[in-house]
Order: structure tokens, then sequence, then C-alpha cells
């Protein structure tokens, strides 16, 4: 399977019509934000000397953080520009980055044979994936974790439309920001929590925690605070090592 070429495009497109500009996505928090706390929900459960993967990574500004906290850090995205921007912004060299869709359950199983069991973040890739896609997408994390990772998965609910709702009725309408998001056509936290839950224990994964957060943004409501989009984050291990948490 793959995701549809109308999708592809409008990834490919978003990509390469967006700078190197540190925030100028609108996610594109920095990791004090965003990684580090999520990551000191994942570290508990999580072997480190394993690597962990960044699904759906984009320019790879949470990836570098990654890498400071675990052995290896490889970052995955479907859009070739977003590969390109990540390996730029990574100067350093600290993480690994590969264009991988998903959906492509050869290209995943072929990731887990070269890196071998994995940790992985994901940050809001469901949310907007196609439906039909959206029960892959859950396997690849599932595939790649294999007996020993453990993942960390972030997803934004339909809470979040309310509050790009609020976004976009500031005095000159939507945001730069998240008019560009809107323009490559896509569709922001379309997948309920529970669609999330199922997909996530579908594919096999047992949640070992689980609770909300806001996902910071580069962008502030017309009152200056900083948006902050209502999600659900699960740490989830392989469904039959539940019982043996770390090993
Ligand atoms: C909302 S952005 C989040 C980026 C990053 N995780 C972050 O938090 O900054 C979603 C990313 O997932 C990527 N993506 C969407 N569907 C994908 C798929 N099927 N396979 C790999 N990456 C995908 C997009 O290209 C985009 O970079």
């Amino acid at each position: 399977m793959d995701v549809s070429q109308h999708y592809r495009e409008a990834w490919e497109g978003f990509w390469s019509a967006t700078s190197d500009m540190p925030g100028e996505v609108i996610w594109d928090s920095d990791p004090s934000l965003t990684s580090v706390p999520d990551t000191e929900l994942l570290l508990p459960h999580a072997d480190t000397s394993l690597p962990v993967a960044d699904l759906g990574c984009g320019n790879g500004t949470q990836t570098r953080y990654l890498a400071t906290r675990f052995a290896r850090a490889i970052g995955v995205d479907l859009a070739h520009a977003a590969i390109a921007h990540a390996r730029r912004a990574d100067s350093a060299g600290v993480a690994e980055f590969a264009q991988l869709d998903l959906v492509d359950a050869e290209a995943v199983a072929a990731l887990h044979k070269r890196i071998g069991d994995t940790n992985v973040c994901m940050r809001a890739v469901i949310h907007q994936s196609e439906p039909e896609a959206r029960p892959a997408v859950a396997g690849a994390v599932a595939a790649l974790l294999g007996e020993r990772g453990r993942a960390f998965v972030v997803e934004p609910t339909p809470a979040s439309k309310d509050v790009l709702q609020l976004v976009a009725q500031g005095p000159d309408g939507p945001p730069e920001k998240l008019r560009r998001v809107l323009a490559h056509g896509l569709k922001p936290a379309s997948a309920t929590e529970e669609e999330v839950r199922r997909l996530l224990q579908e594919a096999g994964l047992a949640m070992l925690a689980e609770g909300t957060t806001a996902l910071a943004q580069t962008e502030y409501l017309p009152d200056g605070t900083r948006v902050g989009l209502p999600s659900r984050w699960f740490v989830l291990a392989p469904a039959e090592r539940r019982n043996g948490d770390r090993r």
C-alpha cells in the first residue's frame, strides 16, 4: 500500500514552499516546549541504547533533540523536500534522515532490518493522514519497535479544530502560517481520540501510559497567548511485552 498521489503531492508541495527559517512552520516549536517534556514521558520505559526513529520528522527539529537522548536518531518523512530541509538543518550531523512512506510496509520492514528494534517518537502524523492509510501508519510504529522498542505517540484531538478556528478569527483572517497549511489541502485534527487509541491497539500495541497535553505551536492567539493544540499522548510497547516493561 501507498499514500495517494494527491496526499503525497500535498506534503511535497508544502515542504517545497517552506524556507529553512526555524519556526516558519506552525508546529515547528522549539524542542524545549515539545520533545523535551515528551521525552521525559518515554524515557522511564525505554532502553536508550537502542536507536530512536522520529516518524514523520518534517524538518527534523525534534529529531536533532532526540539524538541527544538516544544512542542514534533516524528521522523519516514522506516528503523528499522535508528530508532535504532536515539534512540542511543538521549541520553537525547528529541525526540520520531518510525519505520513507510509513504506509509502505515493505519500506518500513527494510528500515527495521537496517536499524533493528528501535524506540519511536511520532508527533502529529495520524491526525491528518488519509483515513484508509491510518492503520498502516499505526502498523509502522509496531513494526519498528519489534520486541525491545518503546514508542511515544502524540496526536491532536478534534478539539484542536476549535482552537484553530479561534486562530483564524484574528482581525486579518487566518495568519499566514495557518493559511499555508490549509492552502496545501492538509486536514489537521481529523482523527478522534478513540480512533487513534483503537488504531494503536489493533496494530498490536499496549498502552503503558497516556494523558493529555497541548501541542505548542509557533503561532499566537489574538490575545497574545501561544497556541496549544489539545492532544493525547501514549507511551506504547508491543502488546505481548506489557508486563516486561523494560527488557
Ligand atoms: C504535522 S507534521 C509534524 C512534523 C514533526 N513530527 C513535528 O512534530 O515537527 C506531519 C509530518 O508527517 C509527514 N508524513 C505524513 N504522512 C506520512 C507518511 N505516510 N509517511 C511518512 N511521513 C508522513 C509529513 O510530510 C509531515 O512532515
